[in-house]
Formats: structure tokens, C-alpha cells, sequence
């Protein structure tokens, strides 16, 4: 009475339905393979959370993948019938053939073998993908705002290298001074040109009217094509120069390309000279400093 009365193969040539879901070793070889999968994810996640390898990573990587591939391969091939179909039913007609039937059914043997293949294909699938979230950690923290903003901050002293305040009455006339954010010598992103040029030279407009007090005039130092410093004055023609690619920056035309492969101005600075006589920012940059990233022109 164990026969299967819900559903009969009838392709010449193929195993029967029956016939190829009653193949332990395939079933084993599934296993096999999702266990695998299983040790490979494990392995990789292991070995990213030690710190790192990447030849192992490599070869657990593939073992993991090879072993999932595989058993599914199998599965498909061994267990799963293969069509096409013709499925004539021949559904219990009398009471002992149903009772035999429904005994069938809560046997489970078919049943208990899937939920063991879906257990490993569960696991195996996912240690792999527990592996997977690891390198998110690789991305490190959120960039926040260090992208968009400097230490430069309303009433900050421009300062030299040595944390020395800079005095506007020190500075000569076409004088260029290499200045930072005062508490923050050194600085890579607050680092700024500060160029003194005879104030009837300047016709700044706009909100830049009141940036450039007594001819001081400052401009971010980190050139906005690859980054590096543009630390070269032309007095005669007052261009700012970058020795990596030889871009050249109008210094009275708020620092707009004249030459070279920078694609935007220099940032400026908005200055003012406090009642003791010190250089100080009004603000920080209005715009980010450096190259351009995806979200500028
Ligand atoms: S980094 Fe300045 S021109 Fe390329």
C-alpha cells in the first residue's frame, strides 16, 4: 500500500518521478556539497574577522561557492524529475486505498528529506551571505561632513606653520604666505594662500565684497584638480601656479582657471582684520575644498 497513488511519471527514457527522488546518493552528494558551502562561508568569516587574508579569503571564497553550485547542480539533475510531463492521476477511489494513501502522507518520508536538503541549502546559502556582510565593515567610518567642511571657523586667526598668529602689517605687498586655521597648523584641508595685492586691484562683487580686506585675499591651497598644493605666485601676472599639471589660477578674478586641466576655481577664504591687527576667517569656505567628486560640476 506504499505505492504513490497521487502522481506517475510516464516519459520513456527518463527516470520516473519516484524513481529519481529515491536516490540516496544523490542526496548525499547534495550534502556533501552544502556542507562544503557551510564550512567555506564559516571559513571566510572567520578569517575576515581575524583580520584578513586574502589568498585564504580567495580559496575559501571559491569552496564556499563551488560547494553551493554543486549541490544545487546535483539537486537539480538527480532529484528533480524531468519533464516533459504526463501525469495521468489515479487518486484513491476507495476507503482502505485513501486510509493507505493519507498513511503515506504523514509517513513524510519525501517530505523529511526535502526539509533536509532546504536545512543545508539554509545554512550553507547562508554563512556564505553572513561572510558577505563583512566587507561593509571594510568601508570604515562615514566620511559625515569632513568632506564639506575645514577647521576654519568664524574669528579664527590665520596662522603660520609654527601656530604663530599673522599680523595684516607683516605681510608686503604681492607677499604670498602659506597660512592655517589657528590650533590647526598643518592642516591638509584648512591649508590656504594668502596673497597681499594692492586693494584697487580687486573688484570682488556679490557676497565676496567685503572677503578681500586691504587687498588680502585667501584661497584654498589644495588645487581643485588632483589635490596638490598650489604653492607658486606670478606677481606679474598674479596667477596662481600648480606644479603637478601646471594649472593656473586668476588671483584677481577669484581664482578661476586661466590654464590647465582644473576644472573649477580655487575656493576663497573670507578674511577680515581684527581690531588687533590680525589676519582672521569670517566663516569657513562656502564650498568644498580639492578635486571634484561625483556631486559638482
Ligand atoms: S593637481 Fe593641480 S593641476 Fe593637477
Amino acid at each position: 500500500m506504499n505505492e504513490p497513488h497521487a502522481s506517475r511519471t510516464e516519459e520513456p527514457g527518463l527516470p520516473s518521478d519516484a524513481a529519481s527522488r529515491n536516490d540516496p546518493g544523490g542526496t548525499a552528494a547534495i550534502l556533501i556539497g552544502f556542507l562544503f558551502s557551510f564550512l567555506g562561508g564559516l571559513g571566510l568569516t572567520i578569517v575576515y574577522a581575524l583580520g584578513g587574508q586574502p589568498q585564504a579569503e580567495g580559496v575559501l571564497l571559491a569552496v564556499g561557492l563551488f560547494g553551493l553550485g554543486f549541490g544545487l547542480v546535483t539537486w537539480a539533475h538527480r532529484l528533480m524529475p524531468h519533464g516533459p510531463f504526463e501525469e495521468p492521476r489515479e487518486l484513491p477511489t476507495s476507503e482502505a486505498e485513501r486510509e493507505a494513501f493519507e498513511r503515506d502522507l504523514e509517513q513524510g518520508g519525501v517530505i523529511g528529506r526535502r526539509k533536509i536538503l532546504i536545512g543545508g541549502l539554509v545554512a550553507a546559502a547562508g554563512s556564505l551571505a553572513i561572510a558577505a556582510l563583512f566587507p561593509i565593515r571594510s568601508l570604515g567610518p562615514s566620511p559625515g561632513k569632513s568632506l564639506v567642511r575645514t577647521p576654519w571657523r568664524r574669528g579664527k586667526r590665520l596662522v603660520t606653520d609654527a601656530n604663530v598668529p599673522i599680523r595684516a602689517a607683516d605681510v608686503p605687498v604681492e607677499g604670498l604666505v602659506t597660512a592655517f586655521p589657528e590650533g590647526s597648523p598643518g592642516s591638509a584641508d584648512g591649508q590656504i594662500v594668502l596673497i597681499r595685492v594692492e586693494p584697487g586691484l580687486l573688484q570682488p562683487t556679490g557676497e565676496r565684497a567685503t572677503w578681500s580686506p586691504e587687498g588680502f585675499i585667501a584661497y584654498s591651497k589644495v588645487c581643485t584638480h588632483a589635490g596638490c598644493p598650489v604653492g607658486l605666485y606670478q606677481a606679474e601676472t598674479h596667477q596662481l601656479l600648480c606644479p603637478c599639471h601646471q594649472s593656473a589660477f586668476d588671483v584677481l578674478n577669484e581664482a578661476k582657471v586661466v590654464f590647465g586641466p582644473a576644472f573649477r576655481a580655487l575656493p576663497q577664504l573670507p578674511l577680515v582684520i581684527d581690531a588687533e591687527g590680525f589676519l582672521a576667517a569670517q566663516s569657513d569656505f562656502h564650498e568644498p575644498i580639492g578635486p571634484s567628486f561625483w556631486n559638482r560640476g
